[in-house]
């Protein structure tokens, strides 16, 4: 599927007043690679930033991309979660902005629930799962990162996690580019109905 972005830009926090378009949300422990796989998506390099250091975005960040012949969303990047220098207000801060978000949120259609795949599922991604469900919004959980693994480690791990979560996971990997017109088909079936 052809997935063409016209342009993609940082619009704004969840604390602003933003004109109501489909919002795609990105969940995960911090370092995953939620800020990556934007980048990847929109085929830039560095709209989002992203690091090294754990714990770099703070902010639940929107960014507004217009698509050739598709309609406009927001994709929204939140905090990561349970990195292990927090502290437990950080944690508890963590999970109302969360959940601020996505309460009554109307325009919310998918949540990405992002695990990297050398890793399993943890209690805060099935915690993520729940709010989805919670929410009536549906959830996708996306592995990260896949060029980490060679072919037989990734086959085991995408086993374990389609195991866990009761679904197929979209494995993606954001250096290789790789997924990502999959992910765009999930995404896109959200928006077009
Ligand atoms: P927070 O903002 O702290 O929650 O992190 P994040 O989930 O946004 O992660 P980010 O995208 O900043 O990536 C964290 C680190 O992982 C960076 O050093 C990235 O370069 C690296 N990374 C992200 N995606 C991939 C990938 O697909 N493959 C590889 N090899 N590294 C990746
Ligand atoms: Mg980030």
């Amino acid at each position: 599927m052809q997935v063409r972005v016209r342009s993609a830009s940082y619009v704004g926090t969840v604390y602003e007043q933003l004109p109501p378009l489909p919002e795609i949300a990105f969940v995960g422990r911090s370092n995953v690679g939620k800020s990556s796989l934007i980048n990847a998506l929109l085929g830039r390099r560095s709209l989002v930033k992203t690091s090294k250091q754990p714990g770099k975005t703070r902010n639940v960040n929107f960014f507004q991309v217009d698509l050739v012949e598709r309609p406009s969303l927001y994709l929204v990047d939140l905090p990561g979660y349970g990195y292990a220098q927090v502290s437990r207000e950080m944690r508890q801060s963590w999970e109302g902005l969360v959940r601020r978000y996505l309460r009554g949120n109307t325009n919310l259609r998918l949540i990405l629930v992002l695990v990297d795949l050398r890793r399993e599922l943890r209690e805060e991604e099935f915690i993520a799962l729940k709010m989805a469900r919670d929410q009536g919004a549906r959830a996708v959980v996306v592995a990260t990162k896949a060029d980490k693994l060679g072919q037989s480690e990734r086959l085991k791990q995408i086993q374990a996690i389609t195991a866990q979560a009761g679904m197929d996971p979209v494995v993606t990997s954001a250096s290789k580019g790789a997924g990502l017109d999959a992910l765009w088909e999930e995404m896109l079936a959200e928006l077009l109905t």
